[in-house]
Formats: C-alpha cells, structure tokens, sequence
C-alpha cells in the first residue's frame, strides 16, 4: 500500500466524526482516523469491518505522525472535537506533522472570532501557511452519516482544494449539494452560530405549541403527534416538525407510557444560541424570538422555584366557554401562529447574518445561506426554498420583510398569532416566543415607536441628548428637574 494513501483525515472520531468518516469513503475516498483513546479507534474499526468497501476504504490510529504521514499533500485534516482548548491544542499537536499549504477544517461549533484568530495565526508563517476552513456542520449523527448540511468559512484556497469531498458527503437538494463556501474569517462558523439561533426560536415555537394544545385543548400525545404529522404535510413542512411528530409516538421497549411524559421539563444548552443573541446584542440587531428561546431554557432549569411558584401563584381560571378536545379553529390558528413565528424567526437570523456581514465583510452571499440550509441541517424547511428564492431575485436585500411577498406572507398570518396569544395569555400559558414575534412584526409596523419618551428620559438624567422632529442636530431639554431632587 502506497505510504501517501489517504485523500483526508479525520481528527475525533465520536458520534459525528466517525460517521461523517463513513459517509465520506462512502463515496469512494480513502479516509484515515485518528483518536487518541484506543477504545475510539477499536470501535471505529469494528463499525467499519461490517462493510467491506468501507473496511477497505477506511484506516484508524491513535498514532498521530502514523495519520499525518498516510496522508496525501496537500494534507486535509479534519478536526471533529468540542469546541474551544480541544480545538488549539489539536492545531499545536499537529502543526510539526504538516507542511506548506496544507489544510485543517474545524468541523466543531467553534465561536467564529476563534476561527478568525486560527486562520490568522495559521496563514502567517512564509514557509509554513497552513490553510484554514472554520466548518459549521448540522444534522446531527444522520446527517453526519448520510449527507449533512456544511457551513464552510476562511481560505478560498482550501475550499477549492477539498471541495469534491465535501460536495460528495453534503446532503444534496434537487441535486445541489447544502455546502458552499460561504466567506472569509470565521464566516462559516457565523453562519452555524445564526442557524443554531434560528434553531432555538423554532424548537422553543414548536414547544410552545405543544403547551398550548395540551393545556388549552387536553390533547394526548397521540393527538398531537398527529397534529404535528398533519402540519409537516402543509407550508411549515421541516426538519424540527417532523420529528416532534414522531417524538409524540415514542413508546420505551416493555412500558405503554409515552416517552415525552417521562421526560425532565429541563433543557440546557451548550452556548451558540446564547452567543447569537450576545452578538446580535453587539450589532444592535432585534432577534427577540431567538433572545426568548435562549432565556426560556433558562428558565426551565430553574425548575425548583417554578414547582413553588405554581403553588402560589395559580393559573388564571379557565373560560367556561372555551371548548376543549380537538377544536379544529384553533388549532388551524395555532398552525398560522407558529408558522408566521417561523418566518419571522428565519428573518430575524437573516437580518443579523446582513449585519454581520457588513461589520466583519465575510463576504456572504444570503442566497447560498438559504439554500445550503434547505438541507440536512436541523433548520432545514420548505419556507427555506421562499427565502432562498427572495435573495436570487435581490441578493443585497437588508431584510427578508423588505419583500412585498414576504410581508404579505407574514401579515396574512397575524390575526392568528394575535388570537393565539390572546387565548395563551388569558389562561396564563407562558409564550415568549410566539408573543416576540408578533412584538417583533408590531414594531417594525410602527411609524411611531414610543423611543422619543425614552430619548427625554436619558437626556432628563443624564444628558445625553435628543434628537429632534423639527431641527437637525443633537439638543438638550430644558427640564423641570424638580423630580429628581
Ligand atoms: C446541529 C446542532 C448541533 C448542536 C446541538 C446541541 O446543527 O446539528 O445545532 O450543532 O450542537 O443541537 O445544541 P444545544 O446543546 O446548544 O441545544
């Protein structure tokens, strides 16, 4: 066997690296593994000894000059291991086992000011650049395995060079592969960061749905998960619907009792929605539908003092008239709802990925970020194909809602949305998803926002100013302090 034998190498090989090391020599490419623990490696072997192309096809170590020296220069390595240390000290371990011009991938969620940083570092030594692609990957382990969505960022040049395997391995939708180079810097990672945003504010709609017909309505999980099934045959058809649908289904092995209803009311988070929400913060950018999701998780953790809480503080009494059982209207207002949040959820992370690309000039080119979701990823929906569409027709546009079908589209589902969050907050269902969104439409509806009073108030105490109707410039009020004295 040639020493030089292998077209890339993969870097951690848990969950996500060893499938997407399967599914890459899957498509014919010769693919080395490398993990330092053996148990890894042996496991990797094992899985890839089931199928004899794949067997033959694919190599493991916990050798690292043994993997860097099977590869082909220019040599690919592809890092699949958490996030932050794990990532710098990886580089550091395998720098004196590259050389010039070849190329590391960070599949991971990295933050994107560290793959800035990498790159950076990485390209500047004159006899040794090494070139960078910060990679957002999405699908989870089916994905990984069978085609994930790839978000790619950093050197053109490395783009260029391993394309082929990553157009292979990507998801493909009507024949396109969901990866494209998306950038410079740590533009992939931003685009994986928002998309994880957008990720959020859906799961956190879905869920809210869910706590609405089963408080509202009573519906059991048999019910919803046949309302769920319904609403994925309709326009809100996606990933995340779908697999609420069969969630509601799940039965564990020897006991009849949904698994939905034995699970935690806790969900945590590892950090990128928090991060979107940090940096749209930065960029003065309104994403409040993703800001609530992330503050939601929150605050189901704090699940002691909600316990206590619901003693003291009970809900509000039920509407005698209200009809409970499967209330066709309402639930047909629901699907309005969640889908008008849906869009405005997608728009907000469009809106900042604009933003971003102005402050940081990545580069980006929203049409690609549309259709490289519309596959694989954990996000990916049919209202993807709309949006996609909305930045052919006018690539530079600011904001999705700029569009006249798309405004109209969003509009059309507002009474709806108000109903629902009407009838949710009469009976005391907590909804700070579907209520930002529909704060969100209600602000960019306003010719006039009630900012002038805050504006008198900060120049009131602290003199900073108001801008004014009338004149141009920056001003002083002549207030009547007697308040504060
Ligand atoms: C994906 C997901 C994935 C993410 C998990 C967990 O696109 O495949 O976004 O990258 O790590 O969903 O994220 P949280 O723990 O923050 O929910």
């Amino acid at each position: 066997m040639p020493t030089q034998h292998y077209d890339i190498g993969i870097v951690g090989l848990g969950t996500m690296g060893a499938n997407l090391a399967f599914n890459i020599a899957e498509h014919g490419y010769r693919v080395i593994g490398y993990n330092r623990h053996a148990e890894r490696v042996e496991a990797f072997r094992k899985t890839a000894a089931e199928d004899p192309a794949l067997a033959e096809r694919t190599r493991a170590t916990t050798d690292l000059a043994e993997f860097a020296g099977a590869l082909r220069p220019p040599r690919t390595v592809l890092l699949m291991v958490p996030a932050g240390e794990p990532v710098d000290q990886m580089i550091e371990a395998l720098r004196p086992h590259l050389g010039h011009q070849d190329i590391i991938i960070d599949g991971g969620n990295s933050h994107y000011t560290d793959t800035t940083r990498r790159l950076r570092e990485l390209s500047r030594e004159e006899n040794k650049c090494i070139h960078y692609l910060g990679m957002g990957i999405s699908g989870g382990e089916e994905g990984a395995r069978h085609g994930p969505s790839m978000m790619p960022g950093g050197s053109k040049a490395a783009w260029e060079e391993t394309a082929p395997i990553l157009h292979a391995a990507a998801a493909k939708v009507d024949g396109e592969p969901c990866v494209t180079w998306l950038g410079r810097d740590g533009a992939g990672h931003y685009v994986k960061m928002v998309h994880n945003g957008i990720e959020y504010a859906v799961m956190e709609l879905i869920a809210e749905t869910y706590d609405l017909m089963a408080r509202l309505l009573g519906l059991d999980d048999e019910a919803l998960g046949r309302v769920y099934a319904q609403w994925n045959e309709t326009e809100l058809r996606g990933f995340l619907m779908e697999i609420s649908a069969d969630i509601f289904d799940q039965r564990e092995p020897g006991d009849d009792r949904p698994l939905i209803d034995l699970i935690l009311d806790v969900a945590h988070q590892k950090g990128t929605g928090a991060w979107t929400s940090q940096d749209a913060m930065d960029l003065e950018v309104a994403v409040p539908t993703i800001d609530a999701a992330v503050g939601m998780r929150a605050l189901s953790v704090d699940r002691r003092r909600r316990g206590e809480l619901s003693q003291r503080l009970p809900d509000p009494p039920p509407d005698k008239d209200a009809t409970k059982g499967y209330d066709e209207q309402f639930i047909e207002h629901l699907r309005q709802a969640l889908y008008t949040a849906m869009l405005l959820s997608y728009a907000q992370g469009l809106h900042l990925l604009r933003a971003a690309d102005e402050h940081h000039g990545f580069g980006l080119k929203l049409e690609d970020v549309a259709r490289i979701w519309r596959g694989g990823c954990i996000i990916r929906a049919d209202l993807l194909e709309d949006l996609r569409a909305l930045y052919t027709a006018e690539p530079k546009r600011v904001h999705p809602l700029d569009d006249q079908d798309f405004a109209q589209r969003v509009a059309n589902g507002l009474p709806a949305l108000r109903e629902v969050v009407r009838r949710g907050s009469e009976r005391g269902v907590p909804l700070p998803g579907l209520m930002s969104a529909l704060a969100y439409l209600d602000a960019y509806r306003s010719a006039h926002l009630p900012a002038n009073l805050i504006q008198a108030q900060r120049d009131y105490f602290g003199a900073h100013g108001i801008e004014r109707v009338d004149r141009e410039g920056q001003f002083h009020g002549h207030w009547n302090r007697a308040a504060s004295g």
